[in-house]
């Protein structure tokens, strides 16, 4: 890990062994994005190129079968999650307790622009009750097919709540992409407190 990054996150008190005890990987900054209109909060959202196409892909597949996706956050960068890591820590929220929920800068998928966080109107974003939604149950049966899996299921080894909403693209073009559920190594914003408390 870089000096700066783990300087951080000794700053931050995050445990040296935060990767390897969590099976997770430092996920790469994306430098390349391309914009993809608005989120719920009217922010506007970028993920990498591929990513943008395959979501606007998936959202209007599930449109044209009478389910409504929404974005609530695409990239991410390690400035701003760490951002959010800061803003529950001025809540008072313990550090372990907030990496699970919010991934420590460096380690989020999110900095790829491969990773979207999803909603349906009539669910609250960023709470386990889209797991009842129908959307949910769309997209546990189709998102495979446009190169989406969901990265914390219920019971992840990686110490991390269950984010149903939490889908990460496997990079690859969305014809290429139409039948693998591959998960690459490479693995949240918010004009409101609630939603910027987790994905
Ligand atoms: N909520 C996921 C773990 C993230 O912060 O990337
Ligand atoms: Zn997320």
């Amino acid at each position: 890990m870089a000096a700066a990054l783990r300087a951080l996150h000794a700053q931050l008190g995050i445990p040296e062994s935060y990767g390897q005890d969590r099976g997770l990987s430092l996920q790469p900054e994306a430098t390349q994005l391309v914009g993809v209109g608005l989120d719920i909060s009217n922010r506007e959202q970028k993920l990498s190129a591929n990513t943008a196409v395959a979501w606007e892909a998936l959202r209007t597949a599930a449109a044209a079968d009478g389910v409504v996706l929404q974005l609530v956050s695409g990239f991410r960068s390690i400035e701003y999650q760490t951002s959010i890591l800061r803003r529950k820590l001025l809540k008072g929220i313990p550090i372990h307790e907030i990496l699970r929920s919010s991934a420590a800068p460096g380690y989020s998928e999110h900095h790829t622009g491969r990773a979207i966080d999803v909603t349906t109107p009539g669910s609250d974003p960023l709470e386990e009750q889209f797991e009842r939604t129908p959307a949910y149950t769309w997209l546990l049966r189709e998102a495979v097919k446009f190169g989406f899996s969901m990265s914390y299921p219920p019971g992840n080894l990686h110490g991390v709540v269950s984010e149903p909403w939490h889908w990460l693209h496997s990079g690859c073009g969305i014809t290429a992409s139409m039948n693998t559920q591959r998960k690459d190594s490479a693995t949240d914003d918010t004009a409101t407190e609630a939603i910027s408390n987790r994905g």
